[in-house]
């Protein structure tokens, strides 16, 4: 199968030889190709170009023509944190939300995670999938072409697993790649635990399970009052590390712990979150970032943020740090219940004062970035899937967050293949 994209307003994302991720200072350089062609054969993109050196159809058998008259093509989104695998929505606690309760308040009553892991607990793996593999349809469907999902609503050996499990069957059958993440210590489960015994139990006992079974390609952990303290996340990350799985790790989403110098200092592939942020905290990213191109990325979650009613990421200041940027949807039945990607893109812009590109950045290549997909996703170049985004005619990309009521995305494209939901 053989597709022409003609007439491109701009071609997002469009290099010869992709960069790895961008810094926060080359962010709004995102490249753009404007009045652009590109063809994918097979699933593959294999060229592209200005309409003004357009080459010509040579041969016409079998060729679909997309023309795409004031539309802009990105690459699809790749959405870097996902609580997707869960057993039931929460709007219960919605309501009690705006009723004047804080999400802390419902989570210390026994609602909130421990809440989702009771449901999750008692459900088949079987349902846990259907369920699971149908909320990436609706992902895929707003453009999500990349995604990362974690456990943690487990909270028991066996419920982990299960989890994990559930991620690795949607793994091998999803039509985009997937990277799963083993979020160990998420909460406390009632009865005996404490968080030190619950962490202790992790790593001692369902760590090495995990990594002989190859269940996951991160580790995670909720580093909070009232959750799990900074030398617990540690432990966590450097038994991790032992045994190659890198992290990613919820930090500074109600508290600033010195938990991000930690993760930093650790090694952590992204710190996620970051509505609260010190001095401290961004000096040490801004030098892990400094001479390494393989620093850790911070990655906010401006759903959580709209949901909640918090503060965003002061991404900004981050950015001015030339700390790369990856923006995700933290879709999950407590904290953000969407995986609406665009939307997010919409927030990083409205609410957080990135430049449209600035923010297509971060939900593309340097989100793929942060679940280790760059070569993979994130970017248009020769070779790649064809996992793109068409836009609806749009004045600039700007219209992402100004015409804040419209879809940005009029069609999806998985392996050059119309996404139909
Ligand atoms: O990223 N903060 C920790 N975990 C999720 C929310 C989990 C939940 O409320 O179910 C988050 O916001
Ligand atoms: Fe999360």
């Amino acid at each position: 199968m053989r597709t022409l994209f003609k007439n491109i307003k701009s071609l997002v994302g469009a290099y010869d030889h992709p960069p790895e991720r961008l810094f926060g200072s080359e962010m709004k350089s995102f490249a753009c190709l404007d009045n652009a062609w590109l063809a994918v054969e097979e699933g593959v993109i294999v060229d592209f170009g200005s309409m003004n050196s357009f080459p010509g159809i040579a041969d016409w058998g079998g060729l679909e023509i997309v023309d795409c008259d004031g539309r802009y093509v990105l690459p699809a989104w790749c959405d870097s944190h996902t609580h997707m695998v869960f057993a039931a929505p929460r709007s219960d606690e919605f309501l009690s939300r705006i009723q004047g309760k804080t999400y802390q308040e419902i989570a210390e009553a026994g609602g909130g995670i421990l809440n989702s892991a009771l449901a999750l607990q008692s459900m088949s793996e079987d349902a846990l999938f259907e369920d699971a593999m149908q909320r990436l349809q609706v992902a895929i469907g707003f453009g999500t072409g990349a995604i990362e999902i974690k456990s943690g609503y487990g909270l028991t050996q066996e419920a982990e697993l299960k989890m994990l499990r559930v991620i690795a069957r949607i793994k091998a059958s999803a039509s985009i790649p997937v990277r799963s993440t083993f979020l160990a210590c998420h909460a406390v489960p009632s009865g005996n635990w404490t968080s030190e015994s619950w962490t202790r139990h992790m790593i001692e006992d369902v760590l090495p399970i995990v990594k002989d079974l190859n269940l996951a390609d991160y580790v995670d952990a909720f580093c909070e009052e009232g959750y799990f303290d900074v030398g617990a996340v540690q432990s966590l990350i450097l038994a991790a590390r032992k045994l190659e799985l890198p992290a990613k790790i919820h930090v500074n989403q109600f508290t600033a712990l010195s938990g991000v110098k930690m993760c930093v200092e650790a090694g952590a592939i992204s710190v996620d979150h970051l509505e609260e942020l010190t001095n401290e905290d961004v000096e040490a990213l801004r030098r892990s970032n400094e001479d390494s191109k393989k620093g850790t990325i911070a990655c906010a979650l401006p759903g959580c943020s709209y949901f909640l009613g918090i503060p965003y990421t002061p991404v900004r200041q981050l950015m001015k740090a030339d700390v790369p940027i990856a923006l995700a949807s933290d879709f999950n039945p407590g904290s953000a219940p969407s995986s609406n990607m665009s939307r997010v893109v919409q927030l990083g812009i409205l609410k957080m004062k990135m430049l449209p590109l600035e923010s297509i950045a971060a939900a593309t290549i340097n989100g793929a970035a942060a679940m280790g997909l760059s070569d993979r996703a994130g970017v248009i170049s020769r070779g790649r899937a064809a996992n793109l985004l068409l836009t609806r005619p749009m004045e600039g990309l700007e219209s992402i967050a100004y015409d804040f009521g419209e879809e940005p995305v009029e069609k999806v494209f998985i392996d050059g293949v119309e996404h139909r939901s």
